[in-house]
C-alpha cells in the first residue's frame, strides 16, 4: 500500500529505534510535532496509523467488529497456542469471548477478594526491613499467586508454589528468537532453547490437564471451573486444549500488567506525601469500620489512585488493530489491510482532557468521569480487556493490603523511566523502596 495514501508522519524509524526500550518520550514527541492521526513507520513491519483524539478513538473502538482483525504478533502462538483469544478475529473471537466472559463479571469478584488479600499479605511479609529492594518482584509474586488461585483454582499452598514455579520456568525459557525464527524451532537432539522451552511447556501443560480433570469432577469457585462448565449456544464445550490456551493467555495478559501497575502506584504515592497521607487516612477509616476485602474497591480515593496510576502508566500504551474493510479516520480514507492504533498514553496526556497531565492527581477521578475514548487503559470496543474489572479490583485490594502492613521510603534518586518487559511496559528499576 502506498505510504502517500496515509496521513503524514515521520519517515525514519531511527527515533523509534533510539526509544525502543522506552517509547514514552517518542510518543510525547509525536504528540508535540503532529496533529493526529499520524503514520508511524515500523521496523520490519507495516506502518501504524496512530490517533489519540476522542473522535479518532471512537472511530476505532466503535466500528463494526467484523471489519477489524487482531494485530497480535503470531509469534505469540508459540507460547499460547493458536487458539488464544489474543490471536483470534471475527466470529471465532466472538465465540471465545462469549465463553470466557462470565467468570469475569463484576459480581464474581467477591469470591476472589479474600485470596487476593491473603496473597498480598504473604508477599508483603517477605519484604525485608531497612533494606533497599525493588518492589516489582513482590508485586509479580502477588499477581501470579492470584492467577494460580483465582483463575486456575489451585489453593493448596505447596501446589500453588509448584505451579507458580512451573509458569515462571516456561516464561524464563521463552526466548523471542525461537518464536520469531521457525528454523530454531527444532529439538536438536533434545538440547538447545527450543527443546528446553518445549520440555518446560509440556510439564506445565501436564499439571494444567490434571487441574482441568479435577475441576470436571469437583468444580470450585474459580475461573477454570466456570470455563470447564461453559457451553456454546449449540451446546459445545471448550476442549482441554482450548482451555489451556486461554489459561495461558490469562497468565500473559494479567500477570505482568497488574504487577507493574502495583509498582507504579507505590512509586507515585511515595513521591506525593500528601496523596499518600490522604489514602492512608481513607484506609485507616476503612480498617476502623472493619471493611471486608471485597468492599475495598468501593473506597473512592483508593479507586482514584488506581485509575490515576493507569492513566499515567498504561502498561499497554498503544492498542493496535488491523482493518479488514476500508474506514474513514478523521478525514482519511484508509484501505483494508492498514494497521490503526488508539494511542492510550497520548490520549491520557491530552491537556484538553486532563489538566496538568504529567502530575499525579487522583482527585481528577473523584470529581469527574471520562469517556472510554478519553481514558482507555484497558483498550476498548469488542476487544476491551476481559480482565479489566478483575484487574482494577485486584489493584485496589493489593494496594490497600500492602499499605496496611508496611511503610516505605522511596529509594529512587532519579525519576524512574518506562522499560519494555514481557509484552508490557513497566518501571525500569522495578521501583526501589526501603521498608521502614
Ligand atoms: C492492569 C492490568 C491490565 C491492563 C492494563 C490490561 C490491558 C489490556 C489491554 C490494553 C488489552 C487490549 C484491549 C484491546 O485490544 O482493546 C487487554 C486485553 C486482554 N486482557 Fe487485559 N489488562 C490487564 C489485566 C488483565 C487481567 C488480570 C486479565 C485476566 C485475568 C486480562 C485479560 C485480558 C484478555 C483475555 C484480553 C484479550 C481480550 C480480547 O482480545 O478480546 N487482562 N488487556
Amino acid at each position: 500500500m502506498s505510504r502517500d495514501a496515509l496521513p503524514p508522519g515521520p519517515r525514519s524509524v531511527l527515533p523509534q529505534l533510539v526509544h525502543m526500550r522506552d517509547p514514552f518520550p517518542y510518543m510525547r514527541e509525536l504528540a508535540a510535532k503532529y496533529k493526529p492521526p499520524v503514520t508511524v513507520p515500523m521496523l520490519g513491519a507495516p506502518p501504524i496509523v496512530l490517533t489519540w483524539t476522542p473522535e479518532g478513538i471512537r472511530t476505532i473502538f466503535g466500528a463494526d467488529p467484523m471489519s477489524f482483525a487482531t494485530a497480535t504478533n503470531e509469534a505469540l502462538s508459540v507460547i499460547l497456542g493458536s487458539g488464544s483469544i489474543f490471536l483470534q478475529s471475527g466470529a471465532e473471537h466472538r465465540r471465545t469471548r462469549k465463553l470466557l466472559s462470565p467468570p469475569f463479571h463484576g459480581d464474581r469478584m467477591r469470591a476472589y477478594a479474600a485470596l487476593m488479600a491473603r496473597a498480598a499479605e504473604r508477599w508483603t511479609e517477605k519484604i525485608p526491613r531497612d533494606k533497599v529492594a525493588p518492589v516489582l518482584p513482590i508485586a509479580q509474586g502477588i499477581t501470579l499467586d492470584v492467577i494460580v488461585e483465582a483463575i486456575f483454582g489451585e489453593q493448596d499452598p505447596s501446589r500453588v508454589e509448584a505451579l507458580h514455579e512451573r509458569i515462571l520456568a516456561v516464561v524464563a525459557a521463552f526466548n523471542p528468537m525461537i518464536a520469531t525464527f521457525k528454523l530454531l524451532q527444532r529439538e536438536f537432539g533434545g538440547i538447545g532453547p527450543w527443546a528446553r522451552f518445549q520440555a518446560r511447556a509440556k510439564s506445565l501443560h501436564e499439571v494444567m490437564l490434571g487441574l482441568i480433570a479435577e475441576k470436571r469432577q469437583k468444580p470450585g469457585d474459580d475461573v477454570l471451573s466456570l470455563l470447564v462448565a461453559a457451553r456454546d449456544e449449540d451446546g459445545s464445550a471448550l476442549s482441554d486444549r482450548e482451555i489451556i490456551e486461554q489459561l495461558l493467555t490469562f497468565v500473559v495478559a494479567g500477570h505482568e500488567t497488574t504487577a507493574t501497575s502495583v509498582a507504579w502506584a507505590l512509586y507515585e504515592l511515595h513521591r506525593a506525601p500528601e496523596t499518600l497521607a490522604k489514602l492512608r487516612e481513607e484506609l485507616a477509616q476503612a480498617a476502623r469500620e472493619q471493611t471486608p476485602p471485597e468492599a475495598l474497591p468501593k473506597l473512592t480515593y483508593l479507586r482514584a489512585v488506581v485509575d490515576e496510576t493507569l492513566r499515567m502508566h498504561p502498561p499497554v500504551p498503544i492498542i493496535t488493530r488491523k482493518i479488514t474493510a476500508p474506514i474513514e479516520l478523521e478525514g482519511y480514507s484508509l484501505p483494508a489491510g492498514t494497521f490503526v492504533a488508539a494511542g492510550a498514553y497520548n490520549a491520557h496526556c491530552r491537556e484538553e482532557t486532563f489538566e496538568a497531565p504529567h502530575a499525579f492527581r487522583p482527585e481528577r477521578f473523584v470529581h469527574k468521569t471520562y469517556t472510554p475514548f478519553e481514558y482507555l487503559p484497558y483498550g476498548g470496543g469488542h476487544r476491551r480487556c476481559l480482565g479489566a474489572g478483575f484487574a482494577t479490583f485486584e489493584l485496589c485490594v493489593v494496594l490497600a493490603t500492602v499499605l496496611a502492613r508496611a511503610s516505605f521510603e522511596l529509594a529512587e534518586p532519579k525519576p524512574v523511566e518506562h522499560a519494555f518487559r514481557i509484552g508490557t511496559f513497566g518501571p525500569s528499576t522495578g521501583v526501589r523502596l526501603r521498608r521502614a
